[in-house]
This record gives C-alpha cells, structure tokens and sequence, in this order.
C-alpha cells in the first residue's frame, strides 16, 4: 500500500506499472490524498523502500474487481463519455462513448494526463488526420482519434505488454489500427497531421525532434503526462525542434501542452 498526494498518483501509479505490478487499486485517504494498492506476484523489498509502502500478502484477491470500484463513467472535454466496459450507462446525447478497459496497461481515463490527452485529441485533431499515438498503452486514445474522425491512426508502444493489451482491446473496440512495439524512430518522416503522446516530460523532450519528423508542417502534437513546473523544460524542447504551442490546458498540477510544426 503506497500514500501518495492527488497530484503524485498518476506518477506513482505509471512506475508501479513500470516495475511489474500486475494490478492497482486506488483507495481515498483522509485529506484528500490517496493510497495505491499494487499487487506483484513476488514481493521485492526495494520497491516498499523507494515508494514509501508496505507490503501485505494477499492469498486470494481479486484485483479486477475491487479495481472496478475505483473507476466511474465520466464525461471528458466537450465530446466525449469514458465508460467502464462492465458497465451499461446509456451515451449522453452528443457525447460519444469510448469504453474503457482495466487490465496490465495504463489509460483507463481514471488518470489527470489520460483525460488532459482525451481533450486534446477532441479539440485539436481534424477530421481526415493521419494520427500517430506514441505510447498507447491501453490504445484509449487511438480509439478517441478513430471515433473523432482520424483517416488513419498509427500507435505504438515501447512495452510489448501493453501492445498486446491494446491490441485485444481494439479488436474489441472494433478500431482498426497499424499497431507496433517501438516508438517514433520508427516512423516514416511526414507521416501524419497530428500526434498524442501522453508519457512524461523527459521523454517528450527526448523525443521531440522525432516528433517534428514525422508531422507534416502545419500538423499539430499534444503532449501530456507532466506537472506544471515541467512545462518550460518540455516548451523550450519542443520550440527548440520546430514547434510553436498552440494551446495548453490543466486538471490541477497537470498540463497538456499543444504545437503546430512550423
Ligand atoms: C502514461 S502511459 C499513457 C497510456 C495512454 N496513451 C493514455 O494516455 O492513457 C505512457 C505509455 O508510454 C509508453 N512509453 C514510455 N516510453 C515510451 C517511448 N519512448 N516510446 C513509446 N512509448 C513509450 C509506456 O510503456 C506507457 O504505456
């Protein structure tokens, strides 16, 4: 069980994912914080130590389920309805509705950056885009871009895990998507009109000139996965490899910053 703030969740939870947890559950904490609940198949004593946890062993549990509690339907940007697959709530009208799908993948919707990435993809992607997702995960945002117009939509991740989770989830979702593990090195140069990345600051910054690459000028990247205090080091990056922002937006101390490719 690991405490953490409102503001440290999203992060913890991505290196919780990152060092093998098979599942997390969210539980509230008095003031407003929270506890993670991450379940391993081997307790490492490293990890209680670096995260500030303990460890409890747990012969039966079911993760999925008491998972299931922590994540609601949730109407995201102007557009769009996040719904829990299990569950049936009926699409508000106007809305279109992306399912969500818990499993060994991250982007569910419950996360700040997810929905900051969501609202992005809503206001910024044009109809008849080539899309490329960088860092799909559970593919939430291909299925976004698919269902807000995209021509094309190219994601990749460079967690063979969560390529295989995402692929299954498309299929379900019934999205058609060029699918690879990797990332955007791989990508052809003026591959597409818009990209999505929600990871975080170092990496966007890495990758940025990758990112001018392989948009076309005058094509648009949303970045997301970061707090405020990294917004001027993932700006200078991305102006520094071609861009000019567009547009930002927050959910508390995270950001979602939008380019143009000059
Ligand atoms: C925060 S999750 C985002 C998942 C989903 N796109 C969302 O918005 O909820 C970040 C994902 O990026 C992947 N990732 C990390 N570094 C990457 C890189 N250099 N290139 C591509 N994917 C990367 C991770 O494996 C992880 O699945």
């Amino acid at each position: 069980m690991v405490p953490c703030s409102g503001e440290s969740k999203d992060l913890i939870s991505l290196k919780l994912w990152e060092r093998g947890a098979t599942g997390i559950v969210e539980h509230d904490a008095p003031g407003g914080d929270f506890r993670l609940q991450a379940f391993f198949e081997t307790p490492d004593e490293s990890l209680a130590a670096e995260f500030g946890g303990d460890w409890v062993a747990q012969e039966e549990f079911d993760w999925v389920e008491a998972a299931k509690d922590s994540l609601q339907p949730m109407l995201v940007g102007d557009r769009l309805f996040i719904v829990p697959d299990w569950r049936n709530d009926p699409t508000p009208e106007g809305r279109i509705r992306i399912d969500a799908h818990l499993g060994r993948a991250y982007g569910t919707g419950a996360g700040e950056a997810t929905r900051l990435a969501l609202i992005a993809v809503e206001r910024y992607l044009r109809p008849g885009d080539v899309v490329l997702d960088i860092g799909t995960g559970t593919g939430i945002l291909s299925v976004a871009a698919a269902r807000l117009g995209a021509r094309a939509v190219i994601a990749c991740d460079v967690d063979p895990e969560a390529v295989e989770v995402a692929a299954e989830n498309l299929k379900r979702d019934g999205v058609d998507v060029g699918l690879f593990t990797g990332s955007a090195d791989a990508v052809r140069s003026s591959a597409a009109q818009f990209l999505v990345a929600n990871i975080s600051a170092a990496t966007i910054i890495f990758l940025s000139g990758e990112f001018a690459r392989v948009l076309q000028a005058g094509g648009r990247a949303a970045v997301a996965g970061f707090l405020e205090h990294d917004n001027e080091r993932v700006r200078n990056a991305m102006t520094a490899a071609g861009f000019e922002e567009i547009g930002s937006h927050s959910e508390g101390e995270w950001w979602a910053l939008v380019f143009r490719r000059v």
